[in-house]
């Protein structure tokens, strides 16, 4: 069974569709075992104690640096023996020193697809924000390993989700949540606790049975 810690800064409505998911029996050979939150009153951390999940806080605002606060991050997954380390609505960037102690261990969940609407100062509202502006009529979302360059890594699930008329950045990140990223982050999870996912050359294939 593998330890799944969750790293999250605010809603944690990712955090729910791992929750239900694992409530569900979906999530196979995989267990939630810690959220890690950036803040103290993250509406994440109710929603792992109203299910009985340990949790933690490490504030990025208790820390001089980014490298201090991930050695932080990096001592409290090693605590927590992390198997995989799900980025829920985490808004730090952690530095290499904890990416490179876990290579392919980490997985995040963006809104857009990626190589779209990504890297540097994309993320939240400003993603659907930047979609709208550009008119596009697809967008989605998209499930991914993490590396040293910011929404870089290799890609596991994508769902496109359509842009509609009249589309507020609000309107717009329910509909890409509801539709696309409560559902591929929990079966990209499991997938990842069932060793079903190969990478190579930065590509992230899904092994059929
Ligand atoms: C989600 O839309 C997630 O994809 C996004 O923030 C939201 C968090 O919601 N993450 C990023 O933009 C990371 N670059 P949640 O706290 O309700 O899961």
């Amino acid at each position: 069974m593998k330890n799944i810690v969750v790293l999250v800064s605010g809603g944690g409505t990712n955090l729910q569709a791992l929750i239900d998911a694992q409530n569900r029996g979906e999530i196979i050979n995989g267990k939630i075992s810690c959220v890690i939150s950036s803040k103290s009153n993250a509406y994440a951390l109710t929603r792992a104690i109203n299910n009985g999940i340990p949790t933690r806080v490490i504030q990025t605002k208790d820390y001089k640096d980014n490298i201090s606060y991930s050695k932080a991050i990096h001592e409290a997954l090693y605590e927590e023996y992390a198997d995989v380390v799900v980025l829920a609505g985490f808004m730090t960037i952690l530095d290499a020193l904890v990416i490179k102690a876990y290579p392919n261990k980490i997985i995040n969940v963006h809104p857009s697809l990626i190589p779209s609407f990504c890297g540097k100062g994309y993320y939240g509202l400003n993603v659907h924000k930047a979609v709208l502006e550009s008119g596009v009529k697809l967008t989605g979302a998209t499930v991914h390993f993490v590396n040293e360059i910011p929404d870089g890594g290799a890609i596991i699930m994508q769902k496109a989700v359509e842009v509609k008329r009249g589309d507020t950045p609000e309107i717009l990140q329910k509909r890409v949540m509801e539709e696309a990223e409560w559902n591929i982050l929990p079966k990209s999870i499991s997938l990842f606790c069932q060793e079903k996912i190969e990478v190579i050359d930065n590509k992230a294939f899904i092994i059929e049975e």
